[in-house]
Protein backbone atom coordinates (compact mmCIF):
# COMPACT_ATOMS: atom_id res chain seq x y z
CA UNK A 1 0.00 0.00 0.00
CA UNK A 2 1.27 3.68 -0.51
CA UNK A 3 3.53 4.64 1.58
CA UNK A 4 2.87 8.53 1.11
CA UNK A 5 0.16 8.13 4.07
CA UNK A 6 -0.21 10.25 7.44
CA UNK A 7 -1.96 9.52 10.58
CA UNK A 8 -4.28 12.34 11.58
CA UNK A 9 -2.67 14.25 14.56
CA UNK A 10 -5.93 15.13 15.22
CA UNK A 11 -4.94 16.88 18.74
CA UNK A 12 -3.14 19.90 16.83
CA UNK A 13 -6.75 21.12 15.09
CA UNK A 14 -7.13 24.05 16.50
CA UNK A 15 -10.08 25.75 17.70
CA UNK A 16 -10.44 28.37 15.05
CA UNK A 17 -9.89 24.80 12.48
CA UNK A 18 -12.78 23.27 14.07
CA UNK A 19 -14.68 26.74 13.68
CA UNK A 20 -13.86 26.97 9.86
CA UNK A 21 -15.27 23.28 9.75
CA UNK A 22 -18.84 24.27 11.58
CA UNK A 23 -18.74 27.40 9.15
CA UNK A 24 -18.50 24.97 5.99
CA UNK A 25 -20.58 22.37 7.35
CA UNK A 26 -23.75 24.94 7.91
CA UNK A 27 -23.37 26.76 4.84
CA UNK A 28 -23.31 23.55 3.13
CA UNK A 29 -26.19 21.94 4.88
CA UNK A 30 -29.28 23.67 3.14
CA UNK A 31 -27.32 23.45 -0.33
CA UNK A 32 -26.86 19.80 0.01
CA UNK A 33 -30.58 19.45 0.78
CA UNK A 34 -31.78 21.38 -2.56
CA UNK A 35 -29.08 20.34 -4.72
CA UNK A 36 -27.08 17.34 -3.68
CA UNK A 37 -28.34 13.59 -4.90
CA UNK A 38 -30.07 11.38 -3.14
CA UNK A 39 -26.91 9.00 -2.79
CA UNK A 40 -24.98 11.76 -1.12
CA UNK A 41 -27.38 12.52 1.10
CA UNK A 42 -27.75 9.33 2.50
CA UNK A 43 -24.02 8.96 2.71
CA UNK A 44 -23.63 12.17 4.96
CA UNK A 45 -26.56 10.75 7.21
CA UNK A 46 -24.47 7.18 7.29
CA UNK A 47 -21.15 8.69 7.86
CA UNK A 48 -22.81 10.81 11.42
CA UNK A 49 -20.33 13.56 10.33
CA UNK A 50 -20.43 15.81 13.47
CA UNK A 51 -21.33 19.64 12.11
CA UNK A 52 -19.32 21.70 14.38
CA UNK A 53 -15.91 19.44 15.07
CA UNK A 54 -13.16 18.42 12.05
CA UNK A 55 -13.96 14.39 11.71
CA UNK A 56 -11.85 11.85 12.84
CA UNK A 57 -10.72 9.77 9.70
CA UNK A 58 -11.00 6.54 12.37
CA UNK A 59 -14.59 8.07 12.74
CA UNK A 60 -15.59 8.13 9.56
CA UNK A 61 -14.42 5.01 8.36
CA UNK A 62 -15.64 3.22 11.56
CA UNK A 63 -18.98 3.60 9.23
CA UNK A 64 -17.85 3.81 5.71
CA UNK A 65 -16.35 0.16 5.48
CA UNK A 66 -18.86 -2.36 6.22
CA UNK A 67 -21.16 -0.26 3.54
CA UNK A 68 -18.69 -0.60 0.59
CA UNK A 69 -15.04 -1.39 1.39
CA UNK A 70 -13.58 1.69 1.00
CA UNK A 71 -11.62 3.70 3.80
CA UNK A 72 -10.35 7.39 3.76
CA UNK A 73 -6.50 7.44 4.61
CA UNK A 74 -4.48 10.63 5.85
CA UNK A 75 -2.43 12.02 2.91
CA UNK A 76 -0.39 15.17 3.76
CA UNK A 77 -0.33 16.57 0.20
CA UNK A 78 0.34 16.08 -3.53
CA UNK A 79 -0.58 12.01 -4.80
CA UNK A 80 0.98 11.52 -7.90
CA UNK A 81 -1.62 10.48 -10.37
CA UNK A 82 -1.14 6.29 -10.96
CA UNK A 83 -0.79 6.86 -6.71
CA UNK A 84 -3.61 7.91 -6.27
CA UNK A 85 -5.84 5.89 -9.02
CA UNK A 86 -4.63 2.70 -7.28
CA UNK A 87 -5.86 3.63 -4.01
CA UNK A 88 -8.96 3.72 -5.66
CA UNK A 89 -9.01 0.75 -6.53
CA UNK A 90 -7.72 -0.91 -3.30
CA UNK A 91 -10.87 1.07 -1.85
CA UNK A 92 -8.52 3.91 -0.42
CA UNK A 93 -9.32 7.23 -0.59
CA UNK A 94 -6.13 9.98 -0.45
CA UNK A 95 -7.43 12.36 2.14
CA UNK A 96 -6.24 15.72 2.84
CA UNK A 97 -6.33 16.52 6.89
CA UNK A 98 -5.37 19.99 6.44
CA UNK A 99 -8.33 22.47 7.02
CA UNK A 100 -8.25 25.93 5.18
CA UNK A 101 -8.52 29.00 7.32
CA UNK A 102 -11.52 31.12 7.99
CA UNK A 103 -10.37 33.54 5.42
CA UNK A 104 -10.47 30.79 2.34
CA UNK A 105 -14.12 29.28 2.96
CA UNK A 106 -14.96 29.93 -0.70
CA UNK A 107 -12.06 28.90 -2.92
CA UNK A 108 -9.24 26.67 -2.39
CA UNK A 109 -7.48 25.29 -5.08
CA UNK A 110 -5.71 22.73 -3.51
CA UNK A 111 -8.32 19.79 -1.62
CA UNK A 112 -8.50 20.13 2.28
CA UNK A 113 -10.22 17.55 4.62
CA UNK A 114 -13.69 19.49 3.78
CA UNK A 115 -13.41 18.66 0.25
CA UNK A 116 -11.99 15.49 0.83
CA UNK A 117 -14.70 14.28 3.44
CA UNK A 118 -17.86 16.34 2.95
CA UNK A 119 -17.33 16.62 -0.69
CA UNK A 120 -15.84 12.81 -1.95
CA UNK A 121 -16.00 10.44 0.95
CA UNK A 122 -20.05 10.54 1.76
CA UNK A 123 -19.95 9.18 -2.30
CA UNK A 124 -17.96 6.14 -1.46
CA UNK A 125 -20.74 4.99 0.75
CA UNK A 126 -23.18 4.30 -2.26
CA UNK A 127 -22.29 0.39 -3.97
CA UNK A 128 -22.44 1.27 -7.72
CA UNK A 129 -20.54 4.63 -7.24
CA UNK A 130 -17.60 2.43 -5.54
CA UNK A 131 -17.55 0.11 -8.10
CA UNK A 132 -17.54 2.99 -10.65
CA UNK A 133 -14.04 4.45 -8.97
CA UNK A 134 -12.57 1.16 -8.63
CA UNK A 135 -13.10 0.70 -12.44
CA UNK A 136 -11.38 4.19 -12.65
CA UNK A 137 -8.13 2.47 -10.67
CA UNK A 138 -8.01 -0.45 -13.12
CA UNK A 139 -7.79 1.73 -16.49
CA UNK A 140 -5.02 3.28 -14.62
CA UNK A 141 -3.52 -0.07 -14.19
CA UNK A 142 -4.39 -0.90 -17.83
CA UNK A 143 -2.61 2.13 -18.68
CA UNK A 144 1.12 1.46 -17.00
CA UNK A 145 0.69 -2.06 -18.71
CA UNK A 146 0.98 -0.17 -21.60
CA UNK A 147 4.01 1.91 -20.98
CA UNK A 148 6.26 -0.02 -22.55
CA UNK A 149 4.79 -0.22 -26.19
CA UNK A 150 3.64 3.36 -26.06
CA UNK A 151 5.63 6.68 -26.35
CA UNK A 152 5.61 9.47 -23.36
CA UNK A 153 3.51 11.63 -25.35
CA UNK A 154 1.33 8.78 -26.20
CA UNK A 155 1.08 8.18 -22.13
CA UNK A 156 0.85 12.07 -21.23
CA UNK A 157 -1.94 12.26 -23.41
CA UNK A 158 -3.86 9.17 -21.55
CA UNK A 159 -2.88 10.95 -18.09
CA UNK A 160 -4.77 13.95 -19.32
CA UNK A 161 -7.38 11.88 -20.89
CA UNK A 162 -7.92 9.99 -17.53
CA UNK A 163 -7.51 13.65 -15.57
CA UNK A 164 -10.48 15.02 -17.94
CA UNK A 165 -13.00 12.20 -17.44
CA UNK A 166 -12.77 12.43 -13.14
CA UNK A 167 -12.69 16.45 -13.08
CA UNK A 168 -15.67 16.14 -15.43
CA UNK A 169 -17.57 13.24 -13.54
CA UNK A 170 -16.02 12.33 -10.37
CA UNK A 171 -15.09 16.24 -9.38
CA UNK A 172 -18.02 18.15 -11.67
CA UNK A 173 -20.22 15.67 -12.35
CA UNK A 174 -24.29 16.57 -12.65
CA UNK A 175 -27.27 13.81 -12.75
CA UNK A 176 -30.74 13.45 -14.55
CA UNK A 177 -33.22 12.24 -11.52
CA UNK A 178 -36.78 12.18 -11.19
CA UNK A 179 -36.53 15.42 -8.68
CA UNK A 180 -34.34 17.04 -11.67
CA UNK A 181 -30.87 17.96 -12.41
CA UNK A 182 -28.75 16.75 -9.00
CA UNK A 183 -24.91 17.07 -8.09
CA UNK A 184 -23.01 14.16 -7.50
CA UNK A 185 -19.25 15.61 -8.46
CA UNK A 186 -17.51 16.51 -5.74
CA UNK A 187 -15.70 20.02 -6.30
CA UNK A 188 -19.65 21.11 -6.33
CA UNK A 189 -20.56 19.23 -2.91
CA UNK A 190 -17.62 21.13 -1.17
CA UNK A 191 -18.21 24.44 -2.84
CA UNK A 192 -20.94 26.77 -1.32
CA UNK A 193 -21.51 29.06 -4.53
CA UNK A 194 -20.72 26.55 -7.53
CA UNK A 195 -23.39 24.21 -6.38
CA UNK A 196 -25.88 25.99 -6.89
CA UNK A 197 -24.63 28.01 -10.10
CA UNK A 198 -23.81 24.57 -11.46
CA UNK A 199 -27.94 23.89 -11.11
CA UNK A 200 -29.79 26.94 -11.39
CA UNK A 201 -27.29 29.71 -13.41
CA UNK A 202 -28.48 29.91 -17.17
CA UNK A 203 -24.32 30.96 -17.84
CA UNK A 204 -23.72 26.87 -17.76
CA UNK A 205 -23.95 24.53 -20.24
CA UNK A 206 -25.33 21.11 -19.57
CA UNK A 207 -24.59 18.43 -22.05
CA UNK A 208 -25.28 13.90 -21.86
CA UNK A 209 -21.75 13.05 -21.21
CA UNK A 210 -20.41 12.32 -24.49
CA UNK A 211 -16.85 10.24 -23.97
CA UNK A 212 -15.96 11.61 -27.41
CA UNK A 213 -16.52 15.08 -25.84
CA UNK A 214 -15.02 14.95 -22.34
CA UNK A 215 -11.37 13.14 -23.01
CA UNK A 216 -11.16 15.92 -25.72
CA UNK A 217 -12.47 18.97 -23.32
CA UNK A 218 -9.80 21.24 -21.34
CA UNK A 219 -10.56 22.92 -17.87
CA UNK A 220 -9.86 25.62 -15.96
CA UNK A 221 -9.73 25.22 -12.44
CA UNK A 222 -9.60 28.81 -11.11
CA UNK A 223 -13.32 29.92 -11.69
CA UNK A 224 -16.85 28.25 -11.82
CA UNK A 225 -17.08 25.91 -14.71
CA UNK A 226 -19.03 27.08 -17.91
CA UNK A 227 -19.62 23.74 -19.34
CA UNK A 228 -20.90 19.90 -17.04
CA UNK A 229 -21.96 16.94 -18.21
CA UNK A 230 -24.48 14.68 -16.96
CA UNK A 231 -25.20 10.80 -16.65
CA UNK A 232 -28.15 9.09 -16.01
CA UNK A 233 -26.86 6.62 -12.86
CA UNK A 234 -23.67 5.61 -11.60
CA UNK A 235 -24.25 2.26 -13.39
CA UNK A 236 -24.16 4.49 -16.58
CA UNK A 237 -21.23 6.12 -14.70
CA UNK A 238 -19.92 2.74 -14.60
CA UNK A 239 -20.25 2.33 -18.32
CA UNK A 240 -18.61 4.94 -19.39
CA UNK A 241 -15.38 4.07 -17.58
CA UNK A 242 -15.42 0.38 -19.26
CA UNK A 243 -15.78 1.96 -22.80
CA UNK A 244 -12.70 4.45 -21.48
CA UNK A 245 -10.30 1.64 -20.61
CA UNK A 246 -11.67 0.07 -24.09
CA UNK A 247 -10.83 3.11 -25.66
CA UNK A 248 -7.93 3.59 -24.34
CA UNK A 249 -6.92 -0.04 -24.94
CA UNK A 250 -7.25 0.53 -28.91
CA UNK A 251 -4.83 3.46 -28.68
CA UNK A 252 -7.57 5.73 -29.14
CA UNK A 253 -6.71 8.27 -25.93
CA UNK A 254 -3.12 8.63 -27.60
CA UNK A 255 -3.93 11.62 -29.07
CA UNK A 256 -6.56 13.58 -27.22
CA UNK A 257 -6.74 17.95 -27.62
CA UNK A 258 -3.90 19.40 -25.96
CA UNK A 259 -4.46 21.77 -23.09
CA UNK A 260 -5.85 21.83 -19.71
CA UNK A 261 -5.02 20.22 -17.32
CA UNK A 262 -1.19 19.66 -17.34
CA UNK A 263 0.80 16.31 -16.80
CA UNK A 264 3.52 16.89 -14.48
CA UNK A 265 6.98 15.09 -14.55
CA UNK A 266 5.74 12.78 -11.20
CA UNK A 267 2.28 11.82 -12.74
CA UNK A 268 4.67 10.53 -16.07
CA UNK A 269 6.50 9.04 -13.27
CA UNK A 270 4.30 7.04 -11.33
CA UNK A 271 2.96 5.71 -14.62
CA UNK A 272 6.13 4.74 -15.64
CA UNK A 273 7.37 3.32 -12.34
CA UNK A 274 4.51 1.24 -12.40
CA UNK A 275 4.79 -0.18 -15.58
CA UNK A 276 8.24 -1.32 -15.33
FE1 LIG B 1 -11.42 16.21 -5.23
Amino acid sequence: MNSSFVEQPYQLYTPEDHKSWSKLYSRMKPRWEKYANDHFLKGISSLALQPDRVPRLEDVNRFLRPLTGFQAKGVAGYVPAFVFFDCLRQRAFPTTINIRHADQLDYLPEPDIFHDIAGHVPMHTDPAFAEALVRLGDCAHAAAEMVSSIRIEELTSIIRALARFFWFTIEFGLMQTKQGLRVYGSGLLSSHGEIEHAIASSDVQRYPLQLEWVINQSFAIDHYQPLLFTVESFDHLFSLVNQLEQWMKQGKLNHVAPGEPGVNEEDLKSFLDAGK
